[in-house]
Formats: C-alpha cells, structure tokens, sequence
C-alpha cells in the first residue's frame, strides 16, 4: 500500500524533487533560482505534497498587489494524478491567501490544457482574459480569476 499523501510548506531541501516535478509536468523550463526566490518572497505561497520520501505534487505563486495573488505553477506527478491532489494543493494556495486579506486570485493556463482548466473551474475560477503567444512554444494562454 502507498503511504498517505500529506501536505505541508516547500522546505530548499525539497528544490531538487520540485524541479524534477516541475520540468517533468510543465512544458516550460525551470532553474532553481526562480523557485528558490518565490520561496523566500511568499513561503505560505509555496505548499508541496509529500508521500513517504517523494514529492509528488507542488503549487507554487506570489502576491502582485495587496490584494491579488497568482499561481505560477501547480503539477502533480504521473502516478498520482486524479486523486484530489491538485485541488488540495489549490485548496491551501487559496486558504493561506484568504487568511491574508487577499480579494483575488489569477493564473494562467495553456489554451489546451483541458485537465487543469476543468480543475481550476471546478474550484470557482472562470475565464477572464487570452493572452496571446504566451508560452516559449508560442502557445495562448486564458488568464483565469476567482474572488476570494
Ligand atoms: C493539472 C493537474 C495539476 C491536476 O492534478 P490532479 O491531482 O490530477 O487533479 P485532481 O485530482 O485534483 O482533479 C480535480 C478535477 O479536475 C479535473 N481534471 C483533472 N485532471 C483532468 C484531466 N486530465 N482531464 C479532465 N479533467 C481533469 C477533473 O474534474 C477532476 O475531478 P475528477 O477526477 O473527480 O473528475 C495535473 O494533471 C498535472 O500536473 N498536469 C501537468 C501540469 C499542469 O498542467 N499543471 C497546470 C498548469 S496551469
């Protein structure tokens, strides 16, 4: 049997295994670096899901204004996809913020990523905005909103 999943903040030990998770996922190419300074600017924006010793799942993102947070990247690994980790993980993304007096949260998603546009709306956000050729790969992007 697999351990439980649990959650928890993004520790600098974990960067490697959320790089790996990362560049695995996301069609986009990471360096540390990014990671490592959103750690250290919002840490309560950076959550991880764990199961024994692997990261399986991260989200990641920032404050813009007071008032409005992003996510920059979510990703959960192959195997364990379709069990409600991606919503946990946006679940606490959302949580830490409300706690915060932040009124909106904003993401960006590939025009063809039909899981994780149904994800995000199944958790309340909608469609606001394309933004055109956003991705390295020339790829739009819909820029999707939720109050909080
Ligand atoms: C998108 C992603 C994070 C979803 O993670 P997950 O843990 O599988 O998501 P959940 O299990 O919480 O899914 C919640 C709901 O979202 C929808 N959903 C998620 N993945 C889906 C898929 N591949 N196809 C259709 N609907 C999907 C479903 O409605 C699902 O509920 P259900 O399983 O009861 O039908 C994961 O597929 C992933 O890492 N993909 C690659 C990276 C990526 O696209 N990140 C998002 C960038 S913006």
């Amino acid at each position: 049997m697999r351990p439980p999943v649990q959650y928890r903040l993004f520790d600098d030990e974990d960067l490697h295994e959320v790089l790996r998770l990362a560049n695995d996922a996301l069609d986009e190419d990471y360096d540390g670096g990014l990671f490592l300074h959103f750690a250290r600017l919002h840490p309560e924006a950076f959550h991880v899901a764990e199961a024994g010793d692997e990261i399986l799942g991260f989200v990641m993102g920032t404050v813009q204004r007071a008032y409005q947070a992003r996510i920059l990247a979510l990703a959960v690994a192959d195997g364990w996809r379709r069990q409600g980790v991606g919503t946990r993980l946006t679940q606490r993304f959302l949580t830490a913020f409300r706690q915060h007096g932040v009124k909106r949260v904003t993401l960006e998603v590939r025009v063809s990523n039909d899981g994780a546009k149904e994800l995000y709306r199944s958790m309340g956000f909608e469609t606001d905005d394309v933004i055109e050729e956003y991705y390295n790969d020339g790829e739009d992007a819909y820029v999707m909103v939720r109050t909080l």
